[in-house]
């Protein structure tokens, strides 16, 4: 048996940086008034200033600090730090006024433009792809209930083993993800297989700050969606397993009550889920 070789923290992070630099989905504004800078600015800074009285911070753990940002940027790790430990907090100020299907995060190993599939389908994997199958099935619709034919479901998740391609360069391009359309009653269905948690990579600087920490480095199973109709508000969301392990103590804070997913067994062995996506007009 050949040992699965496990990807470095740098290359994840060298390409999270590449990713992002080639346009996420979450761009913000080209041009910010600059009042908002200097208030934004200044409570940031201030929020430091705090912590550094509050706790008196000294040369060392300052030095210290400098070199782990320094390292942070140099392993090209920003994306996947500031999508793991605030994200989310970002995101909880857009669902404020967001209503339908729940969002979360986007995370930093979303790729875009993948293969576009039917809404029966199965998503491409490797011959020998390792996992429980999975068969994931749903409808999308409008908040009052109408089918959406014809929306994308953008899917993308990790293997058997936690890693995602496009991030591990041991997995083809393209691995477990695709772009499924739905059918005339909004419907899809993707077979893929069972994903296992993702641990952030423990060789990095994010890795060695959550070591030092006494934290684990653990989210629980998920898919990540982007879902999204002509004329309705696009949903970046991931959905969660029942019963999943560190569902309590995502590293993320990414978690919803209703985002988790109980998958049943079906006769032939293989195991379901279902979900249903309701969009807002955009
Ligand atoms: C990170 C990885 C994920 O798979 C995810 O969903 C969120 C964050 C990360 O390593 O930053
Ligand atoms: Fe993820």
């Amino acid at each position: 048996m050949t040992a699965t070789p496990a990807p470095t923290a740098a290359g994840s992070g060298a390409n999270a940086t590449a990713a992002f630099r080639a346009g996420t989905t979450r761009r913000g504004p080209a041009d910010v008034d600059q009042q908002r800078v200097s208030t934004v600015a200044h409570a940031l800074l201030d929020a430091v200033h705090g912590v550094i009285r509050d706790h008196e911070i000294t040369y060392p753990e300052f030095q210290a600090a400098k070199q782990w940002l320094i390292d942070v940027g140099e392993g090209g790790e920003w994306p996947l730090f500031l999508d793991v430990f605030v994200e989310h907090e970002v995101e909880q100020v857009a669902e404020r006024t967001q209503h339908g299907t729940k969002g979360t995060i986007e995370g930093p190993y979303y790729l875009p433009g993948q293969k576009t599939l039917p809404a029966v389908t199965a998503l491409p994997q490797r011959a020998d792809e390792k996992g429980d199958v999975l068969v994931f099935t749903g409808q999308v619709r409008a908040l009052d209930g109408t089918p959406l034919g014809g929306a994308e479901v953008d899917i993308w998740h990790a293997d058997a083993d936690g890693y995602y391609s496009g991030f591990a360069p041991h997995i083809p391009d393209g691995n477990l993800r695709g772009v499924i359309t739905t059918d005339d009653q909004g419907r899809f269905e993707i077979t893929t297989v069972q994903p296992a948690p993702y641990q952030i990579p423990t060789d990095g600087p994010t890795g060695k700050l959550i070591t030092a920490a006494g934290w684990h480095p653990w989210r629980p199973a998920h898919l990540h969606l982007m879902v999204r109709a002509p004329g309705y508000r696009q949903i970046t969301t991931q959905l969660y397993f029942h019963g999943g392990e560190w569902l309590d103590s995502d590293v993320a804070s990414a978690t919803k009550d209703e985002l988790v997913l109980t998958p049943e067994t079906r006769p032939d062995g293989r195991r379901q889920a279902t979900y249903d996506f309701d969009l807002e007009p955009a």
